[in-house]
């Protein structure tokens, strides 16, 4: 009988540890929930772009590069010196960085770890391993236009 007695009250501080203990998560979760949900980026969804206008042939210099956004994609679209006009996925195969023009040494330049891709698209030096995905380019009534290669 004297056992019951010494139980009864431990009993109830265990449900009020629990209560408290409950409470406490529950305000905790209601604090970080939300500032970690805020700090997590949206996910980007894919936009799906059949074909981007980049602009006049005239006003795209040989020996240049332009970077247009396709969808959410970095396209580089690069005039040659002798007027060809390519079109490649600008980011880099190696790490994802977005690559550029370099007009004096002639080539698709990645920044972040000097990896070069010839103005085919081709990893010629650095550590890309792969070449730059290629966009198909069509000039009509001197407009530029990039599309998916299919
Ligand atoms: S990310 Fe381009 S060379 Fe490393």
């Amino acid at each position: 009988m004297s056992n019951s007695k010494v139980s009864q009250p431990q009993t109830k501080r265990d449900f009020l540890k629990y209560i408290l203990g409950g409470g406490l998560f529950a305000w905790f979760a209601s604090i970080t929930y939300p500032i970690l949900s805020y700090l997590k980026p949206p996910k980007q969804r894919e936009v799906e772009v059949k074909s981007v206008k980049v602009g006049k042939l005239s006003d795209m210099e040989k020996e240049s590069g332009q970077l247009i956004r396709f969808g959410n994609k970095p396209v580089i679209v690069v005039r040659t010196a002798s007027g060809d006009v390519h079109a490649f996925n600008a980011t880099c195969t190696h790490l994802d960085c977005t690559v550029q023009y370099k007009k004096e040494f002639g080539v698709i330049w990645c920044a972040c770890h000097n990896g070069k891709y010839d103005l085919n698209g081709r990893n010629i030096s650095g550590p890309p391993p792969k070449p730059l995905e290629e966009y198909r380019v069509v000039i009509k009534n001197e407009e530029i236009f990039v599309s998916k290669k299919v």
